[in-house]
């Protein structure tokens, strides 16, 4: 019987790429995909540390692992990812876990199948972890189960260095990969029948910025919109201090590209950006969507911020709700402050106490999902297209998403998986829209 493997993701879209990946590479090594995690033969977690409660998650998966790896042992338990290339952590999942068999980095999850072997034969624990990142490697296909969504990467690693982020330790230095392979694996997908490609990199706007690709972001933006075909373009994140006119002209250019920016923000307040070294002025920012609308006045942009990070007085705060209430963002993903050790905000002084955190996050919670709901009001009545995604079982009806992100679900009696469709909302829930199919 053929072994099966089950793989367990946390983290940002990046890394839910790179498990198409190691998907891939299980598969070359003979796995197939178990049901269930109970029925797996290697189980890989990987791993993401850039909060605390990230990697708290994961240790807990992992400790639930023991009793599963009493009954069945030879199962097979791996680590790789975020965490496992976080310093020391691989010294503490290894005194805390002796039953995982393999360690791997973020850095070097190509050579999982070697690591396998090895395990295979020497019967005990196999670690291998690179500080420094290599060249690209090309050669793994991504095993894809997202269709109609494909993500493709175009950077890797980070050079920004905001000084609570620990991505810069843990991914490298920025990478940008060649044109011509990210031209060669869009036309592929397209012509697979794949409708919605998202271009990933912790900072899109730097593509090719070391002058290794021969082209900015903004001509392979246009580039890759210029592939013949019926699908959409989507691409994050954005940096507010590289994000730039040229990448708005080349959206205004092609249609297929979603008039949606994803433009992390992280604090209204100038003081706390230049602590977090977010190199950019809240000014800067707010030009930055004034421009963008300028151009392209159905844009929307969605946003990531932080607060309680050090040194942030009440007044910082509201600096912050005032910008979030000014940009009117679609949605936001709101986080408190994670001290990551080895940046230098975890070594700052004036740490913002955990209930003055708390309630920040909490009123920042309440606006944020006002402002959505608000946006969703806004739907009724109108028609808007959605690619279908998926089939939802417990609801009994199709779902998908508008050019802006926004989850819309309806009703077919044929399988709409993969196509545009135009719904007509009748109904706004929250964040989720209802509609019905109209021709
Ligand atoms: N490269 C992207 C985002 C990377 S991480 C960017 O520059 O915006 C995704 C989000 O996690 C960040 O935008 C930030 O809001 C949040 N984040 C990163 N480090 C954090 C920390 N130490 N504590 C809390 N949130 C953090
Ligand atoms: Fe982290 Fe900043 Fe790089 Fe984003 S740009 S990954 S927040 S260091
Ligand atoms: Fe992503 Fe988490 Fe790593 S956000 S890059 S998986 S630390």
């Amino acid at each position: 019987m053929q072994e099966k493997y089950h793989i367990v993701t946390y983290g940002c879209q990046m890394n839910v790429h790179e498990s198409e990946k190691i998907a891939s590479i299980l598969r070359r090594v003979g796995y197939e995909q178990a049901p269930t995690i109970e029925n797996a033969d290697i189980i890989v977690f990987n791993t993401c540390c850039i909060r605390e409660n990230a990697e708290n998650h994961a240790f807990g998966n992992i400790g639930a692992l023991k009793k599963m790896k009493k009954r069945n042992p030879r199962l097979i338990i791996a680590v790789g990812g975020c965490m496992t290339q976080e310093k020391g952590k691989t010294e503490i999942l290894k005194k805390k876990f002796p039953f995982i068999d393999i360690m791997f980095g973020a850095l070097n999850f190509e050579e999982l199948e070697t690591l396998i072997v090895r395990k295979k034969q020497e019967k005990k624990r196999v670690i291998e972890i690179r500080e420094a990142a290599g060249e690209i490697v090309e050669s793994v296909e991504p095993y894809r189960t997202s269709y109609p969504n494909a993500w493709v990467n175009i950077t890797y690693g980070c050079n920004n260095f905001c000084s609570y982020c620990i991505v810069p330790y843990v991914r490298g230095r920025e990478r940008s990969r060649k044109p011509e392979y990210i031209l060669a694996e869009v036309r592929s997908l397209v012509e697979q029948g794949y409708k919605e490609i998202t271009l990933l990199g912790q900072n899109v706007n730097s593509y090719g910025a070391d002058g290794s690709t021969g082209m900015s972001f903004a001509e392979l933006l246009d580039a890759v919109a210029s592939i013949e075909g019926n699908f959409r373009v989507r691409f994050m994140t954005s940096h507010p201090k590289d994000f730039t006119e040229d990448v708005v002209r080349v959206m205004e250019k092609h249609r297929k590209i979603c008039r949606l920016v994803h433009l992390p923000v992280q604090s209204g307040s100038n003081e706390i950006l230049r602590e977090m070294n977010r190199r950019y002025t809240r000014e800067k920012y707010l030009g930055e969507i004034e421009m963008l609308r300028s151009r392209l006045p159905e844009a929307e942009v969605t946003t990531d911020i932080i607060v309680g990070f050090p040194r942030e007085t009440e007044e910082d705060y509201l600096q912050t709700e005032a910008l979030v209430k000014e940009v009117d963002f679609a949605s936001a993903f709101t986080f408190v402050y994670s001290p990551r050790q080895g940046t230098r905000a975890a070594t700052m002084e004036n740490q913002v106490p955990e209930d003055v955190q708390k309630d920040r996050i909490m009123r920042l919670v309440a606006l944020v999902n006002a402002l959505t709901r608000k946006k969703s009001e806004k739907y009724l009545g109108k028609t808007v297209e959605i690619l279908c995604e998926d089939y939802d079982e417990k609801k009994g009806l199709y779902l998908g998403r508008d050019e802006f992100g926004r989850m819309g679900y309806f009703q077919s009696e044929t399988d709409k998986i993969g196509e545009f469709v135009r719904l007509k909302i009748t109904k706004a829930n929250g964040i989720s829209l209802y509609g019905e199919i109209v021709e």
